[in-house]
């Protein structure tokens, strides 16, 4: 059994998201997805609309996700991918090569981002409006 990890803040979930999330578990068998703490994107200075709860709670009702943990600090990856026995990280390519420092632990693949879609896009817009 082949076990994928991805990370993100996956704040109002879009379709971007459900593609990027597809595409990752098409690479193995179980999708695990670290999900920013409120704390941890206090500390990217990002401000998520939906608390950590609930952005869990969506994340499970999605058919490709198998089990949503916690990611509260930048450093958790390699301990993430030991313990939970991964075999691919894969991110969206906004993290283009950021991450080829796990390669030595696991493969390492980047996906392209859907076009025209994301959650800082929707906040815009609907504050345009
Ligand atoms: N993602 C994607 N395509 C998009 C938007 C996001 O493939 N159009 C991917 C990202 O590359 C990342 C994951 O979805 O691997 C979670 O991204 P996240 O940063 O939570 O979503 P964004 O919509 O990019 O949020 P923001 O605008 O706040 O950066």
């Amino acid at each position: 059994m082949k076990r994928v990890i991805t990370y993100g803040t996956y704040d109002l979930l879009h379709y971007g998201h459900i593609n990027l999330l597809r595409r990752a578990k098409a690479f193995g068998d179980y999708l695990i997805v670290g999900l920013s703490t409120d704390r941890f994107n206090q500390i990217k200075h990002k401000q998520a609309y939906f608390s950590y709860s609930k952005r869990k709670l969506l994340l499970e009702a999605i058919r490709y996700v198998d089990l949503v943990i916690p990611e509260d600090t930048w450093d958790q990856k390699l301990e993430d991918i030991h313990r939970l026995e991964v075999d691919i990280f894969v991110m969206g390519d906004d993290w283009g090569g950021k991450f080829d420092f796990l390669m030595a632990s696991c493969e390492v693949v980047y996906l392209e981002r859907t076009k025209e879609i994301s959650t800082t896009k929707i906040k815009q817009d609907i504050f345009v409006r």
